[in-house]
């Protein structure tokens, strides 16, 4: 499955040469019929495992994923989290690229270029994600980069998510026919409904455990009943070290925890638990934490702590001091806070606030009053053939307006090496989460109530953590900075299945530099793919 080519790679930054390795993956995506919970339902197997397998890679890896599809339904899959710097022809996203149809396949070749890191893949067409299909991705640091912990004697991938009894296509449909999605039936942990998932766990031995929510929109309060986790990572940026009893995870975060095993217990299990917040219905998933020279008896359930009083103000202030630590290196050396990211002078702000809307029988979704709607020729391909017919950018309002909200593709352009100012601004009462494809940010303030100029000194302009997800609570604002470095035509989405499926979404379309425009160098953006697949008004170029 895996072919250790080596080759070589200089990285400036280090003068030292590092071995980088060509993994090449072969991946059969196909449904089967599974009893996770309730009724057997269709559930999206990645060589016939779900959740799919471990995507082990080491920075500055070459990834080469040679995906065929076995569905019935045209597939993509794209990669949570991982930058794929100047190269989004490979983030498989419906904006970016053509499907792979039924019976075909693709191979997605990008590089693990200056990243470490804990993150996780899933389909991204047809709500496909609400059958699973998602597993883990690593990226672990190069020998020569040391990691700021002790190494961990183990490691485990724990993918929690929300899970529904119905199936994907008739969830779909119902949201096509202008339904809300109801509240979720189960917590999965690694794709296993409660007390199903065992994790072993030796005396004394230290654990990385990397955590990511892979649910639809759910989010999960993470906790090991008697053992305190240690924060170490968020999305490829170390943290300051923090001890935590719970950890809020919204939907498409990834984190790092280091959990030190019991030298000796009374206790020979323990439960890992995942709970629903900022939701009516409380629903927990459970996995077991064994300690195999223990007496097995007894297993003594837990069952979360009754939700506090003011989840939002405990989540908030969580949110709060997740800092960067400013003093270690993550894939080079160089310690991440040599950049410093307060001194650099905002080139453009962004106000992008999120809405509901009635439009065409659908209850959809909008970012400053636009709905996305897809065209049928990848926005990433319309821009290649110089199609000028596809999209029209800034067709979306950089800021809030009050025009009756509509349909269209929204496209914001922007600079090259730009450094940009977004501020998500929530004027409802449902929890939204962000991710940016192709860039971390750094988040540098949330508050409650709307969002004005002033709030601006109130920012960290110091250790903010710089991550590639982001919540905003309720009737509340949260503020990112975003450096562009990374040339392509990149998806801002909700992270939230529901939302983005029904609109909630743009692209940022980032080429040349403000001093020249129309300068594109092959040297800041990979070329078109050669096995590239067209389609739309591309199908025949
Ligand atoms: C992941 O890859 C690293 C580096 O090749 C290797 O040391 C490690 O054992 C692998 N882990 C798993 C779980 O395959
Ligand atoms: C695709 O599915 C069909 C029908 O289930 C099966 O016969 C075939 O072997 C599968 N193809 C691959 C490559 O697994
Ligand atoms: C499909 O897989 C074959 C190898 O099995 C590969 O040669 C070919 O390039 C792949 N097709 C695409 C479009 O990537
Ligand atoms: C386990 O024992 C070692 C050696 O006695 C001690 O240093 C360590 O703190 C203990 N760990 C725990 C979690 O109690
Ligand atoms: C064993 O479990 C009980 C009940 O949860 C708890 O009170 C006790 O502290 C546990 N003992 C150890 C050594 O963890
Ligand atoms: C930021 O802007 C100020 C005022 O326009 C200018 O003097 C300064 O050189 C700029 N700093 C950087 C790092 O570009």
């Amino acid at each position: 499955m895996k072919t250790n080519f080596l080759f070589y790679i200089f990285t400036i930054s280090t003068f030292v040469s590092v071995h980088s390795k060509l993994l090449h993956f072969d991946w059969v995506v196909s449904i089967s019929s599974n009893a996770l919970i309730g009724d057997p339902k269709e559930v999206i197997m990645i060589n016939n495992q779900f959740p799919g397998p471990l995507l082990n890679t080491t920075t500055n890896d070459v990834v080469i994923v040679n995906v065929y599809n076995n569905l019935t339904e045209p597939f993509l899959m794209t990669w949570n989290g991982v930058q794929l710097r100047r190269n989004s022809w490979q983030d498989g996203v419906e904006g970016t690229n053509c499907p792979i149809m039924p019976g075909k396949n693709w191979t997605y070749k990008f590089q693990m270029k200056d990243q470490i890191g804990s993150f996780f893949y899933f389909p991204s067409l047809f709500f496909q994600k609400a059958a699973g299909g998602y597993g883990p991705i690593r990226i672990n640091n190069v020998e020569t980069v040391p990691l700021p912990f002790t190494r961990p004697d183990y490691e485990y991938d724990i993918l929690i998510g929300d899970w529904y009894f119905d199936e994907y296509k008739d969830l779909r449909i119902s949201l096509e026919d202008g339904c809300k999605m109801p509240f979720p039936d189960a917590i999965l942990i690694n794709g296993m409904r409660s007390d199903q998932a065992t994790f072993e766990f030796q005396p004394g031995a230290t654990y990385r455990l990397r955590i990511s929510n892979v649910g639809l929109k759910t989010t999960l309060n993470f906790k090991i009943q008697d053992h305190e986790m240690l924060l170490v990572e968020t999305e490829g940026a170390y943290t300051l070290k923090k001890y935590h009893q719970s950890l809020d995870i919204h939907v498409g975060q990834s984190y790092s925890v280091l959990v030190t095993a019991k030298n000796h217990s009374y206790n020979s299990s323990y439960h890992m638990v995942a709970s629903s917040r900022f939701i009516p219905r409380k629903l927990s998933g459970l996995a077991i934490i064994r300690y195999p020279s223990f007496d097995v008896e007894p297993l003594v359930a837990v069952y979360p702590d009754e939700p506090s009083q003011d989840e939002y103000r405990f989540s908030l202030q969580q949110a709060l001091s997740i800092r960067t630590d400013l003093l270690v290196g993550a894939a080079r050396r160089n310690p991440q806070g040599s950049y410093v990211y307060g001194s650099i002078n905002i080139s453009r702000t962004l106000i992008l606030q999120n809405g509901e809307a009635a439009l065409d029988g659908q209850n959809r979704y909008t970012v400053n009053g636009v709905s996305f709607l897809h065209p049928r020729t990848p926005l990433k391909l319309a821009d290649y053939f110089q199609l000028s017919d596809v999209f029209e950018p800034g067709f979306v309002p950089a800021s809030p307006v009050d025009d009756v909200p509509r349909l269209g593709i929204s496209v914001i352009d922007a600079y090259y090496h730009d450094f940009v100012h977004i501020v998500f601004q929530n004027p409802s009462d449902s929890l939204q989460t962000w991710h940016s494809d192709g860039y971390n940010f750094f988040v540098v303030g949330m508050g409650r109530g709307k969002w004005e100029v002033e709030k601006m000194e109130t920012y960290n302009m110091i250790d903010a953590i710089y991550r590639s997800t982001i919540q905003v609570y309720p009737y509340s604002w949260t503020a990112i900075l975003i450096k562009l470095d990374n040339q392509g035509m990149w998806n801002l989405r909700s992270q939230d299945a529901e939302k983005w499926y029904l609109g909630q979404e743009l692209y940022i379309r980032v080429k040349g530099d403000v001093n020249h425009p129309s300068k594109i160098s092959p040297r800041d953006e990979a070329p078109i793919p050669a096995n590239v697949i067209k389609c739309g008004k591309v199908a025949d170029s």
